[in-house]
């Protein structure tokens, strides 16, 4: 099974986990897209809320009406992907440079279910990069306070945020302490967000690839 096809694969089956009536906060990414589709072709009477421009625009295409997050007052469900995933589910998310909004969704949602093929599910995170979204006002001042927390390097990215803040990738080697440093990035005047998501807000993480699928929880795997 081609990594396209576990992301096809995974993306739709968390679709099954939506139901009539229900407020679904939508992911960002390739995987995440075909949960869109599929709760298209579903039909279901939902709620949304997106987590990027790009994918209002899914949503749109899907048939999906979406709402601004202050409209709703939480939701049932958010699902959405990442670049890596850990043992205790920690999370490295941000790749496609929607880390605010997808954290803010995810804490608004009472079940985070993640979506990844296998090549997604490491040791330990790091490998990736950490993705941060940076106040435009001192980039250079918040880089050197990450490099003070351990970073090799922070790189710059071109793109901007959704929201118009600076992107840019952090590399720090294998994160061995992803809540130690989640909180020390958290501390970092000028950093809008980080993509270190806690295991903590993680409900389970379903996964495809070539030895078929499995959903791995706090509890355990099946
Ligand atoms: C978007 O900012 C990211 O957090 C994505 O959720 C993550 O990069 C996974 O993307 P793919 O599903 O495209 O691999």
């Amino acid at each position: 099974m081609s990594f396209d096809a576990a992301k096809e694969a995974v993306g739709r089956r968390a679709a099954d986990l939506v139901t009539d009536g229900m407020a679904v906060g939508l992911g960002t990414g390739s995987t995440v897209a075909h949960t869109i589709a599929a709760l298209g072709e579903r039909g279901l009477d939902i709620t949304c809320v997106a987590t990027s421009i790009a994918t209002e625009h899914l949503a749109n295409e899907a048939g999906l009406a979406f709402v601004a997050p202050d409209e709703v007052d939480g939701l049932d469900i958010a699902i959405d992907g990442a670049d890596e995933v850990d043992p205790d589910l920690n999370l490295i998310k941000g790749g496609g440079g929607a880390l605010m909004r997808e954290k803010i969704v995810a804490a608004l949602a009472k079940r985070f279910v993640v979506v990844v093929d296998e090549s997604k599910i490491v040791a330990q995170l790091g490998d990736f990069g950490t993705p941060v979204e940076l106040l435009p006002f001192a980039p250079r001042t918040a880089a050197r306070a990450i490099e003070g927390l351990g970073a090799l390097d922070v790189t710059l990215r071109e793109q901007l945020s959704d929201d118009g803040n600076l992107l840019a990738d952090a590399r720090f080697g294998a994160i061995a302490d992803p809540v130690t440093l989640s909180a020390a990035l958290d501390a970092v005047p000028g950093i809008v967000g980080h993509g270190i998501f806690l295991g903590e807000m993680v409900e389970r993480v379903l996964v495809d690839g070539p030895s078929g699928p499995r959903t791995i929880t706090h509890q355990g795997e099946r």
